[in-house]
């Protein structure tokens, strides 16, 4: 048996070659260029081409790009017309962002738990979060595995509330042939740059409905009337608004979309059908209604008992020497995070209301994903197929030497 690559052995994934992200294509930078010298940095014709072209890529009627994914999820909740004191559900395992935006605009997230299964938003504890003040539910499809729409939606009929889905993770996820972002009332989507399609910062909201979009475009130009430039503001609002620099790398990373989620869905079925076999690596559910993926991470669970006890800090650091770029994610849940200290999360809401303790609420599936999960990015799924095949080779010859590396 190997060495292992922690104690100076050969690499077990020596051959896995993952392209540097983002980016920088020659289409891009040649878009990037005509831009800076086409003298429209703001507004404009880069603009409204990303804007048509993100939505006809997303089967979505309207697409208004944003300066970031926050103020995408911001945005749509205003345009949505939530009030301070309103409740609006919350995922409990994602980037903050998920959560954060609801006491920003002075209404009260309530977290559901997450799903240990799917790493989504569990409808069963959405349904337990319902009160007369509900006014929406903010779900993420997180690393781009679509939420179960088929459990969703009636929820959010029933109970008349808006949906916001944030698709930072997802572009190109597809649940039963409909491109996410389009179920609910807005769509949200990041183009960081660490994203499947980033532009440096950046950001997109998607609508079929022509009042919302006509909303989320006057409140993004602090207020003008749709198309308008001048000094005219009908609504008390912020600058949201992307530069046409953005755009013009977003379009050229935009074009070659497609084709790498083609290429990261083959390599994930090529990586599952492997890691699926190995004891203490717990894989998602594969759906059949998810007909397409986008990514920006995977992730699975790890289970330290299958492994001998070995813990997974010290796992995620053995595979890592073998040359796998495999993390921990979130160490905490969103309402564990020191931003939802009671005081904090009260200063931005309406005198007198009753904020729930966050700090002392526990729920299962968020937080044993902080403790099992095992990420890795989606550049990864990029790699050629031989090297695809030496992670789960990586994993094995960990696990092969558990026992000597828990003992030290
Ligand atoms: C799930 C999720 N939502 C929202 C955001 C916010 O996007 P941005 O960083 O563009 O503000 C992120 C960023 O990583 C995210 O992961």
């Amino acid at each position: 048996m190997d060495e292992l690559a922690i104690d100076g052995g050969p690499k077990a994934a020596e051959a896995l070659s993952i392209p540097e992200w983002p980016q920088p294509t020659d289409t891009s930078r040649a878009y990037l260029l005509e831009a800076f010298e086409g003298g429209n940095w703001c507004r404009g014709p880069w603009i409204e081409r990303l804007e048509d072209e993100f939505a006809a890529y997303h089967d979505a009627k309207h697409a208004i790009a944003v300066s970031n994914g926050t103020v995408a999820i911001e945005l749509a909740l205003r345009a949505v017309g939530v009030e301070p004191g309103d409740e609006v559900i919350v995922p409990s395992y994602s980037f903050i962002a998920s959560a954060s935006v609801v006491p920003a605009v002075g209404a009260i997230p309530r977290f559901a738990d997450t799903d240990p299964e799917t790493f989504n938003i569990d409808p069963d504890s959405v349904r337990e979060q319902i009160t007369d003040d509900t006014v929406g539910i903010i779900g993420v499809h997180f690393a781009g595995y679509p939420i179960d729409m088929d459990e969703l939606l009636p929820i959010v009929e029933e109970h008349d509330l808006f949906l916001i889905e944030d698709a930072a993770h997802a572009q190109g996820s597809e649940w039963r042939g409909q491109k996410v972002g389009t179920f609910g009332d807005f769509g949200t989507f990041s183009f960081q740059e660490s994203k499947s399609l980033p532009s440096g910062e950046g950001g997109i909201v998607v609508t079929d409905n022509d009042v919302l979009a006509e909303r989320a475009r006057v409140m993004q130009n602090i207020g003008r009337s749709q198309g308008e430039t001048g000094y005219r503001h009908y609504k008390l609002s912020s600058n949201s608004r992307m530069s046409a620099f953005q755009a013009a790398v977003a379009i050229g990373q935009l074009e070659k979309l497609p084709e790498e989620n083609d290429r990261r869905e083959a390599n994930e079925k090529l990586l599952l059908a492997e890691l699926e076999e190995i004891d203490g690596i717990h894989t998602k559910p594969r759906d059949d209604r998810i007909t397409a993926r986008g990514y920006c991470l995977e992730n699975v669970r790890y289970d330290a008992e299958a492994f001998g006890g070995l813990s997974r800090d010290r796992f995620i650091e053995a595979v890592r020497a073998e040359g796998v770029p495999v993390y921990d994610g979130y160490e905490v849940p969103i309402y564990k995070q020191p931003a939802f200290f009671r005081d904090q999360v009260r200063r931005l809401l309406p005198p007198g209301t009753d904020v729930p303790d966050y700090w002392n609420l526990h729920l299962p599936g968020a937080e044993r994903l902080c403790r099992e999960n095992v990420a890795y990015s989606h550049p990864v799924l990029l790699a050629d197929d031989e090297g695809i095949r030496t992670i789960p080779a990586a994993i094995r010859k960990v696990k092969a030497h558990a026992d000597e590396l828990r003992e030290r």
